[in-house]
């Protein structure tokens, strides 16, 4: 059997990794700038989080949501405390579509509503209604097609009022900061706009933290940069570290009935062990700080660059949008440089998404890098002009 082709595949085949590293089945040594699309939180293969998986497979690997498993409630204990957000319940399931798909559901029993306003740009994930909310239309197919999603252009307060005024709202759902869409940052007069409107007309405000959320911005969630409060909040890719796990939010106003959610793998022993291990690690190693500090240190050491258009950041989540297609940019730090980095939908933006435990040493390695290639192609682009008007 073949694996089905929905991937375009880079040639690497990696074997191993440790921290921000990972070696190839040629024994290459690659610097990991992205996590695998910011799933990479603590590090590859921190020593915490394999003991405590590894523990955790020797007691119990598995059983259903039938019995208690106490474990979970370690987890929302401490997720509680790290977010700030200790009054509100917990859902586990598996993954950042599914968390959404979860919320999205929420919202509508919660309101008895259809209509959800969500975001050019945004990306939810592929599920019926994470992907509707999507603004992707070549992922949405014809059975996920619905009206029951109003697009709005990021960042406008009016076309929001507007929205609330003519429609029964029953969620908006906006990412803390868009990933997919390029490292877009919502202002603080919007989120806060949001919250003003989802008080005013009893509708929920869901923020999608599964990427810009655990701890990556420098605060546990992205959207309490600008001091609100949303009434659910989704959550995947660095909660486990690489363990396939996800999570719903919930505030105490909306009343929980059994039946209401349901997953078989959600919340199982070793998602928890993970999602354990990960927040020990963000807490004792003090990574919210570091996210911060390294981040800023990227930026500055960036900011004035010739090939740079702009730079979208906080803390260790960067959308560089370069001049030209970030493309060949990217593949002149893979192939010469052996560092990985992301890509996004609007073509010129490299997305940096590193370990939360990155160094200064190995953005270093990574900031001359890309020193080197910014010189090499003026250089390039430079001979090519000199070229054309000896030509012409
Ligand atoms: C903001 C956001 N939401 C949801 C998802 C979907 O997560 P998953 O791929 O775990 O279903 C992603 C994935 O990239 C994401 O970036």
């Amino acid at each position: 059997m073949k694996l089905f082709d929905v991937y375009p595949l880079f040639d690497l085949n990696f074997v191993e990794a440790e921290g921000s590293y990972l070696w190839s089945d040629k024994n290459e040594k690659y610097l990991d700038l992205y996590g695998g699309h910011a799933v990479i939180s603590i590090g590859h293969s921190h020593p915490t989080y394999v003991k405590m998986i590894t523990r955790q497979l020797h007691n119990i690997g598995f059983y259903s949501n039938s019995v208690r498993i106490p474990i979970q409630e370690e987890v929302a204990k401490l997720l509680g405390k790290a977010s700030g957000y200790d009054t509100y319940e917990f859902f586990m399931c598996n993954s950042g579509a599914e968390a959404n798909e979860n919320a999205l559901k929420l919202a509508s029993f919660h309101t008895n509503r259809k209509k959800v306003i969500c975001f050019t740009k945004a990306f939810h994930g592929r599920t019926a209604a994470a992907v509707a909310a999507t603004d992707n239309k070549k992922i949405i197919a014809p059975i996920n097609e619905t009206d029951n999603f109003i697009f709005l252009p990021f960042n406008d307060i009016e076309a929001l009022d507007n929205t609330f005024k003519s429609n029964e709202i029953a969620a908006v759902i906006i990412e803390g900061i868009q990933g997919v869409g390029g490292v877009q940052i919502p202002s603080t007069a919007f989120l806060q706009k949001i919250r003003v409107l989802c008080d005013r007309y009893e509708s929920l405000f869901i923020a999608d933290e599964i990427q810009s959320g655990y701890g990556r911005t420098g605060k546990f969630f992205a959207h309490q940069h600008a001091n609100v409060q949303a009434d659910i909040i989704t959550v995947a890719k660095g909660m486990g570290n690489g363990f396939p796990v996800g999570g719903v939010i919930i505030s105490p106003k909306i009343e929980a009935r059994h039946g209401l959610l349901g997953t078989t793998f959600g919340g199982n022993y070793l998602a928890c062990a993970a999602s354990k291990a990960v927040l020990e690690v963000i807490e004792s190693e003090k990574l919210m700080q570091n996210a911060q500090e390294m981040g800023d240190y990227l930026y500055e050491q960036l900011k004035d660059n010739e090939s740079i258009k702009e730079i979208r950041y906080i803390g260790l989540m960067f959308g560089i949008e370069l001049k030209t297609p970030c493309a060949p940019f990217r593949n002149q730090l893979l192939k010469d440089f052996r560092i990985l980095t992301g890509n996004a939908s609007c073509p010129n933006t490299l997305r940096i998404l590193p370990a939360l435990n990155i160094t200064k040493k190995e953005l270093d390695i990574f900031i001359s890098a890309f020193r080197t290639i910014a010189r090499l192609n003026a250089k390039k682009e430079e001979v090519n002009q000199n070229r054309k008007t000896v030509l012409t």
